[in-house]
């Protein structure tokens, strides 16, 4: 349905997020409803404080979702659990065929943001993964080693050789999606797989940015996220993917939000809060790369296809028309070191979403 190039319009049927952090309390009210205006559904990482790993958790989480959606909005959550070394395949099993979790996350432990009781080697979860296989249950991967003598840039790559691809050997018939893909080796191997079982999702952040843009003219906290942005050969091969039309490829923002105080500081977190222009920031790499007939493929089509979703009715509607981002959202009552600092602030995006007023 993706119109033609040079359309002042686009439409495509409503899009999903297959990867999203919302957070908790007060910046999951914050920072909902730019990502409920996009999307229809997303899939809603774990990793809070504590970890979401019981179906109990995941209710109540949900339910602290639905409570902070503004009333005239529409968002199905969908909600997924944290794998732990000590994580029941009952209680996964449970809550998978309850409807509450749609996937299972796998961190392996201190690899990014909230993972230290994420899972300490593959071998802990064997019975996890045996039962997740036998009942069809999506392991979403965040694919990373955490070895220390493994350089930051390759982590990703030596995870496809050294636990990837050992697993999906052990577990053929799981469906794997390897999250946030960064690499042109992640890329080779999702691709080349051709299997309707493995998929990656892939964000606005690295299609835009290679790892240049973290030192420009200085440390910039707000291009730091995990997986890093590597190489602009890496890059490119994330465009090239994203842009095939291939149906193992699909929309996962990883929008990551941290206030300023966390990013800003001798530490800083990782993450990118790209919420507020996801689409847009999408839709310029699908038109930069003369591809935005297979923009709907991406956003709406794919992602529900490997979750064996239906995908949305609605449509949306994007509009060809100069949209300056803000250098910060706060808000009245917000503290300068609360403030979020979007992807792409300052500049202008050339496409903007439509809404009905
Ligand atoms: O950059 C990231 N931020 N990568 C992750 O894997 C986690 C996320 C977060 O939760 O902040
Ligand atoms: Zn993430």
């Amino acid at each position: 349905m993706a119109s033609e190039q040079r359309a002042t319009e686009l439409v495509l049927r409503r899009p999903d997020d297959w990867h999203l952090h919302l957070r908790d309390g007060r910046m999951l009210e914050r920072v909902l409803p730019a990502t409920a205006r996009q999307f229809a559904r997303a899939i809603v990482m774990p990793n809070l404080r504590p970890p979401i790993t019981t179906v109990e958790a995941a209710i109540a989480y949900r339910e602290r979702i639905k409570s902070a959606l503004p009333a005239e909005m529409n968002f199905t959550p969908l909600m997924t659990a944290y794998l732990t070394d000590s994580i029941s395949p009952h209680e996964l099993e449970h809550g998978y065929q309850e409807g509450v979790f749609t996937a299972a996350k796998l961190y392996p432990a201190n690899a990014t943001t909230n993972s230290a009781a994420g899972v300490s080697d593959l071998s802990q979860i064997t019975a996890v993964l045996e039962r997740m296989q036998a009942i069809d249950m999506p392991l979403l991967i965040h694919g990373e080693v955490t070895d220390s003598d493994v350089d930051v840039f390759d982590r990703e790559a030596v995870f496809i050789e050294r636990h990837l691809i050992p697993l999906r050997r052990r577990f053929p018939e799981l469906r794997v999606v390897l999250e946030h893909i960064t690499t042109s080796e992640a890329v080779e191997y999702v691709g080349d797989a051709a299997d309707p079982r493995l998929a990656a999702t892939i964000t606005p952040h690295h299609l835009h940015i290679n790892r240049n843009a973290m030192f420009i003219g200085g440390l910039r906290s707000d291009f730091y996220c995990l997986p890093v942005v590597k190489r602009e050969q890496h890059r490119q091969a994330l465009r090239k993917a994203a842009t095939s039309g291939m149906s193992c490829f699909f929309l996962g923002t990883d929008s990551a939000p941290h206030p300023r105080s966390g990013k800003e500081t001798s530490c800083g977190c990782a993450g990118i809060y790209n919420a507020p222009v996801a689409l847009e920031s999408y839709a310029t790499v699908f038109e930069q790369e003369g591809a935005l007939e297979k923009f709907e493929a991406f956003a709406s089509l794919n992602g529900p296809r490997f979750y064996g979703l239906a995908v949305n009715s609605e449509v949306i509607t994007l509009e060809r028309r100069i949209q300056q981002v803000p250098r910060q959202l706060g808000g009245n009552n917000v503290d300068p070191s609360d403030e979020l600092v979007p992807f792409h602030a300052g500049e202008e995006l050339g496409w903007a979403l439509k809404t009905e007023d």
